[in-house]
């Protein structure tokens, strides 16, 4: 297994390039079946979770190859509707193949994805909208299984909550239905639109895109003829190369970036004391001269990202004064408050709410990464701690980050992936 040494405290210089996002990537890629013409998409991240569903596409028939950021991809080979244990269990994402497979083939089986590390994460919301669309669903032996004989039909749906890969299921599966299906109470994340346009683009009669409330009228079951695209920058990965800046104390500019996609980010970066310039795909992050304590909720788009929280939890450690983070997505998503301490973060969680204490002498310790996000938090922190650090399980960060080791090298920090 791979881990990271860091040593801190270091001050980071230059640009650098942000990848295209992951979470925009997997939905769309997942698009794809519902595409009966070969696709070309660049921009494409090489990450893990990228490689693992496009092993599920071909597990089901498709051909694809990623390289040099751009993917091509032709699922009109697939002939298997079966998502098996194997691969979901690695990434619930591959949720995302439930919708367009049984839009397109009238059934398919699809591993419950079970739980995950920040807590317990059902799926409820994309099969009781598959119901209302006159699928019938039933468990069995740990798979998902759906049949429409008939095809599905426009309805008109309300989600309970906000779901950004529940809304993107739910409109890959309209896309196909017969008839119109209003979708109430959607997700409006920059990934879900994007998933929007490209159907638009590609002929399919939807509206409403980037607001609560879609409609969509289906094809009746006929597939699309895709058009090809790029994939948006990552908005999670740019986020945290601000937070890198504003922890080193250090100036750097990202390229390829949509700042339009980051303002809660850059709103609270800017109560920090910080100052974000924003060009037209570039945001260059000046450093505080003293980094203020701040108050932050997680919420949906286009409020603070969730995916962002564990980054700031970090940064608010060598804050001065009292910080609260409140975590509202997620039941279980502070599990990297213990590896903060074990830098010498002061943290205190109560119930859904970390309050910090700052600033603190972070020092350099072994750590473990829980999750995606929370590795890359303890990747900065590391680089503010006076000495050497090292960071556990980074499979975690190589789901969603490309090249982070490569990237912070370049920018000058002393970081080094090396084998346990
Ligand atoms: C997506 C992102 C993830 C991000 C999250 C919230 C991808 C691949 N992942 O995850 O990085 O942290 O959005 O912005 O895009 N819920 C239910 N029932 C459901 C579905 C969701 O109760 O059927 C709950 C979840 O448990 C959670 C909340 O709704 O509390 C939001 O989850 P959701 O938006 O679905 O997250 P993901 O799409 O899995």
């Amino acid at each position: 297994m791979d881990y990271l040494r860091i040593q801190g405290p270091t001050k980071l210089s230059g640009t650098v390039t942000i990848s295209g996002a992951k979470n925009a990537a997997l939905p769309l890629i997942t698009l794809a079946l519902l595409a009966h013409n070969p696709l070309k998409v660049t921009n494409m991240p090489e990450v893990a979770d990228i490689k693992t569903l496009l092993k599920l596409l071909q597990n089901l028939g498709a051909s694809c190859s990623l390289e040099n950021h751009v993917l091509n991809v032709d699922t009109s080979t697939v002939s298997h509707t079966m998502a098996n244990y194997d691969i979901v269990k690695t990434m619930r994402a591959s949720i995302l193949v439930l919708g367009p497979l049984l839009a397109r083939f009238g059934h398919c089986e699809v591993s419950l994805p079970g739980g995950c590390a920040i807590g317990q994460r059902p799926i409820d919301l994309h099969l009781k909208a598959l119901e209302q669309m006159g699928a019938q669903i039933t468990i069995h032996a740990g798979y998902v299984h759906a049949v429409a004989p008939e095809g599905l039909k426009g309805a008109h749906i309300i989600f309970d909550k906000i779901t950004v890969t529940g809304t993107a299921n739910i409109v890959m599966a309209a896309a196909l239905a017969h008839g119109k299906t209003v979708l109430v109470n959607c997700a409006k994340e920059p990934e879900v639109v994007q998933l929007c346009e490209i159907l638009r683009d590609s002929g399919i009669d939807i509206n409403g895109i980037g607001t609560p409330e879609l409609t969509i009228i289906g094809t009746g079951g006929k597939t699309i003829e895709m058009v090809d695209f790029e994939v948006i920058p990552d908005r999670i990965e740019a986020g945290t190369y601000l937070c890198a800046g504003a922890i080193t104390n250090s100036t750097i500019t990202l390229e390829r970036v949509r700042p339009d996609h980051l303002d809660a980010v850059t709103a609270k970066l800017e109560q920090m004391g910080c100052r974000v310039e924003c060009g037209e795909n570039t945001m260059t992050i000046h450093p505080a001269t003293e980094l203020k304590h701040v108050d932050i909720i997680t919420q949906e788009y286009p409020a603070f990202p969730t995916d962002m929280q564990a980054q700031f939890l970090a940064l608010a450690t060598i804050a001065k004064g009292a910080s609260t983070i409140e975590e509202r997505l997620f039941e279980n998503r502070f599990m990297h408050v213990s590896e903060l301490q074990r830098l010498g973060a002061e943290i205190k969680l109560s119930g859904h709410t970390a309050t910090v204490i700052g600033p603190c002498e972070l020092a350099g310790a072994d750590v473990m990464a829980t999750d995606l996000r929370a590795s890359s938090a303890l990747v900065l922190a590391a680089m503010a701690a006076e000495g050497t650090t090292n960071v556990h399980r980074i499979y975690h960060l190589d789901r969603g980050y490309e090249d982070l080791e490569g990237k912070l090298r370049a920018l000058g920090a002393k970081i080094e992936r090396l084998k346990e």
